[in-house]
């Protein structure tokens, strides 16, 4: 148990104490009329369960709540993206047009990471998605710098993986923090607008470029301007009709964090879905530019090469292997977090212990080694000095690929990583 008690009495208390009408009579009342869902918004968004122990998760918080709410399937496996394109809407409000491409992606890293099509044999276009864990896969569907989750090899040179799947609330409240929100009982109602996101978004960039694993940071700016257009349409100031506040959208923090802590709706705090009619991919779209373009007054230390620039393809559908992978490209055993979301948050079932799927560490990653680095943190930088550059990084959703060249790619920067290591060891013991 990480939280410490207060954060957890905080949580606790939360519910009760709020200066919102209460969930049931409140939700009777307000109704959404215009786009094809139930009216009543309990029956809309279904009841909220914590996932159990054999219940699979992953890194998105938008599918962890359809999940949680039943408007996928409960146990977070073997879903049909016809039914996921049907869950977004209905659950957050935003078009089904707006998910086209992740749903596109989602196929296509399930065929890398399992190494063989996931698609079904009628070819009707839709799919099934293994599980939601999968979307884990570091560097697949899930990357680095996200506001709410580690990075899968921060702690590496400290003897383990670290779990980039759940929701990881010292990481959340450090974007919170770039905008000076704080928690507290109840809730504060506050907005953040295009400009605190890129702040967000640079400060999340530079806080993981320093703690990651050298050569392990991989910049993946379309994909987070993406997911902001979507925390944007998810959470923008709105009344109770779901009608925007103002003429430019500003997400309710509030809302925000109760959403990702909780993976549930805020709808205690106030909140609907939006219109499905305006809130599709062009806005989404038009949210990430925005947030790009916007002006920053002070720029973070230790920020990667390229963090600033102002033009990057849009997130666009992942190349598919052609044919259909016949090997798992990343050549491992598909990946399990190692924290269980019973840990982390007390709405959540205390989940099976899941030692068992660890991956196991190489015997160079030695706790011999993490006490080196941990007593004279200069040796990282002297062994990096040693080993010269990192490979260049690949990235599934910048560079025209085929398979065979990735897995050369992952590969170099495998081997790379090793070298480090061996540096690290040399200078430890010299
Ligand atoms: C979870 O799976 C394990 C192993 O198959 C099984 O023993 C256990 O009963 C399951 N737990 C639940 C709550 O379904
Ligand atoms: C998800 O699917 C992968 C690939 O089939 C499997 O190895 C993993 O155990 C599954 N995880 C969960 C939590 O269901
Ligand atoms: C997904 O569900 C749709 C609608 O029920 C169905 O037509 C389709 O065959 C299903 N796809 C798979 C792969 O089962
Ligand atoms: C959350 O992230 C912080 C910073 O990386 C780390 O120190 C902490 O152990 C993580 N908490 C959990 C529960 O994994
Ligand atoms: C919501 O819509 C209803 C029906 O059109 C209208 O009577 C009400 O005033 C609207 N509420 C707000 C907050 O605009």
């Amino acid at each position: 148990m990480r939280f410490t008690d207060a954060l957890l009495a905080l949580l606790a208390s939360i519910p009760n104490a709020l200066a919102y009408p209460s969930d049931s009579a409140w939700l009777n009342e307000h109704v959404k009329r215009y786009d094809g869902f139930p009216d009543n918004l309990a029956d809309r968004l279904g009841t909220y369960q914590p996932p159990g122990p054999n219940d699979s998760r992953g890194p998105c918080p938008m599918f962890n709540t359809l999940a949680n709410h039943g408007l996928i399937n409960r146990n977070g496996k073997n879903l049909n993206s016809s039914d996921i394109k049907k869950a977004v809407p209905r659950g957050f409000g935003i078009a089904e047009d707006a998910i086209e491409t992740a749903l596109h992606n989602f196929e296509v890293v399930c065929e890398y990471v399992n190494g063989f099509s996931c698609s079904d044999s009628a070819n009707d276009g839709t799919f099934i998605l293994t599980n939601l864990t999968l979307l884990g896969e570091p560097h697949a569907f899930e990357h680095d710098h996200s506001y709410s989750r580690q990075d899968y090899r921060q702690n590496w040179f400290y003897g383990g993986i670290t779990d980039n799947i759940y929701f990881n609330s010292t990481i959340f409240q450090d974007s919170l923090n770039a905008v000076g929100y704080k928690p507290s009982n109840p809730p504060k109602k506050a907005t953040a607008n295009y400009q605190q996101f890129n702040e967000i978004r640079l400060q999340r960039e530079s806080t993981q470029n320093q703690a990651d694993f050298p050569g392990w940071f991989q910049q993946n700016i379309p994909t987070t301007l993406f997911e902001t257009g979507f925390i944007f349409g998810a959470t923008f100031d709105r009344d109770s009709n779901g009608t925007m506040v103002g003429s430019i959208p500003m997400v309710r923090l509030d809302w925000w964090n109760y959403w990702f802590s909780e993976e549930s709706f805020p709808t205690n705090l106030g909140w609907v879905p939006a219109s499905t009619e305006v809130f599709n991919q062009n806005f989404i779209l038009s949210v990430s530019s925005a947030v790009l373009h916007a002006s920053i007054t002070s720029l973070p230390k230790s920020l990667p090469a390229g963090a600033t620039a102002t033009t990057f393809p849009g997130p666009g559908n992942l190349p598919e292997g052609d044919p259909s992978p016949t090997f798992p490209l990343f050549q491992s055993a598909p990946y399990v977090a190692p924290t269980s979301p019973g840990a982390i948050n007390t709405k959540r079932a205390a989940l099976a212990d899941p030692q068992a799927s660890f991956p196991t560490l190489p015997a160079s990653v030695s706790s011999v080694i993490a006490s080196e680095v941990t007593a004279k943190p200069s040796l990282i930088a002297a062994a990096v000095q040693l080993a010269g550059p990192a490979p260049p990084k690949f990235n599934l959703y910048q560079q025209s690929i085929d398979t065979v060249t990735l897995k050369n790619q992952i590969a170099a920067a495998q081997s790379y990583e090793k070298l480090v290591i061996a540096k690290i060891t040399s200078l430890a013991s010299a």
